[in-house]
């Protein structure tokens, strides 16, 4: 198989990580890629939101096999773009069309999609600015803590979690008059639900489905989640409070009847689906759908994953998911990221990196860095993640902390407590 992976971040350097151990792997490219890719397939200087740019290195590079990694392309059509081009119609690709990746692009659609088809999710109602009023009354009918979801992707940024409901009213007459652009054009108001978050992942050909590893994000900032939200801090998988009764809620509450749905839409949907998920009492309830895997959670998951991923995709692309075994370790695996000080607000970048070789052997995957005139550099808020495999949580967090202790450049910083809320005396 020759393959090429779409995207650039840390996520795609651990898929790469993972694909370049396969027999059934004949080349890699990643596109555009990054230094961390770079050691495992050869990275394509190629615009990835230009379909023919993409097409053109897959012509050109004989590529059998396509797996995106972030969900713009996918919402973007690139899916649907492979799928109606005769030259290419005999490529699998990784990742559902623009109208399965609507899960993730249109809050409104999947939560009407949940609605419909009985799968746990908070209550909710969507409103535009014609119906501001409306909007008013159901917040007034809601409890505090109130939550508002710009429709559209929103680059993470798109829901508000607010307590106090006049607020909640003037931030929504922002998002629905420009704030997030036309993403906030709808804005979905829901219940908030307490409880314990975690993320569980799924590979689907559309009928037959296999269940990754779970995870849980270290989403704010600073330790003891305070500070910014983030697009992620760290990553721990398994998660010990999703016990096999849990687990099995999941699938039979939420994966089944997801696919089923997909099915009776008429969709047709191969690729991941990540849940993010609330633990509400032991119910799982479905807080959003991404339709790609999850980064850094993919830091963490993948490496758990012992069977051969690529053999997995190319069943995904036959439709033969059904006979296919996962095969999941049973070790911990915690992922730390190093980001730029500052971040995730301003943030200066160019810094030379120093460790990173040292590492070559550890699960050390690069999010924003770049070379400049052959040196490592800093090129982003995310860094660099680094993960560490251990038989507990405790041991796996000092290997982890260890190792990260070798990495320098100027600014650095990470959460110091990644994995500590898990331990249990
Ligand atoms: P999302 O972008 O949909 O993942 O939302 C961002 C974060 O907001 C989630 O990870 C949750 O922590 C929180 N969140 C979203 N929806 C709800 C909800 N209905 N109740 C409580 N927290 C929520
Ligand atoms: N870490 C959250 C995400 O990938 O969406």
């Amino acid at each position: 198989m020759r393959v090429l992976i779409i995207g650039s971040g840390g996520r795609e350097n651990a898929i790469a990580w993972k694909i370049s151990k396969s027999p059934l792997l004949e080349k890699l490219f990643c596109a555009p890629g990054n230094p961390g890719t770079s050691s495992v397939a050869e990275n394509l200087n190629i615009d990835i939101k230009n379909f023919d740019a993409v097409k053109c290195a897959v012509l050109e590079n004989s590529v059998d096999m396509i797996v995106v990694g972030p969900e713009e392309p996918l919402v973007n059509g690139m899916g649907d773009f492979f799928k109606n081009d005769e030259s290419l119609k005999e490529i699998i690709f990784i990742g559902p069309g623009s109208e399965g990746a609507k899960l993730e692009g249109s809050k409104e659609f999947a939560k009407d999609f949940m609605y419909k088809y009985r799968i746990p999710t908070a209550g909710y109602k969507s409103f535009n600015i014609d119906s501001f009023e409306d909007a008013e009354q159901y917040i007034d009918s809601l409890k505090a803590p109130y939550v508002l979801k710009a429709d559209g992707l929103a680059a993470g940024k798109g829901v508000l979690i607010i307590d106090d409901s006049r607020q909640a009213k003037r931030e929504l007459k922002e998002m629905l008059t420009g704030r997030f652009g036309s993403a906030g054009d709808k804005v979905v108001i829901e219940e908030f639900l307490s409880g314990i978050e975690l993320s569980v992942f799924v590979l689907t050909d559309g009928k037959n489905y296999l269940i990754l590893p779970e995870a849980k994000d270290y989403k704010r900032a600073c330790d003891g989640d305070k500070g910014l939200n983030t697009g992620g801090m760290g990553a721990v998988s398994p998660v010990p409070f999703a016990d096999a009764d849990f687990m099995r809620k999941v699938e039979s509450r939420i994966i089944v009847p997801t696919i089923a749905g997909l099915q009776n839409e008429g969709i047709e949907y191969k690729g991941f689906i990540f849940i993010g998920l609330m633990n509400c009492s032991g119910d799982p309830y479905v807080i959003e759908y991404n339709v790609r895997m999850g980064d850094p959670e993919s830091e963490a998951v993948i490496p758990r994953i012992e069977s051969d991923l690529l053999s997995h995709f190319i069943a995904l692309g036959e439709g033969r998911l059904d006979r296919e075994r996962i095969e999941i370790s049973d070790k911990f695996a915690i992922t730390l990221v190093m980001v730029s000080g500052g971040y995730p607000q301003s943030f200066e970048k160019g810094f030379e990196i120093s460790g990173a070789y040292e590492l070559s052997g550890e699960m050390l995957f690069h999010s924003g860095t770049t070379f400049n005139e052959g040196k490592l550099v800093t090129s982003g808020g995310r860094v660099l993640a680094l993960t560490a495999l251990a038989d507990g949580i405790q041991s796996g967090r000092e290997k982890l902390y260890s190792l990260a202790r070798k990495v320098s450049y100027k600014g650095i910083f990470y959460r110091g407590d990644i994995g500590l809320d898990l331990i249990t005396h």
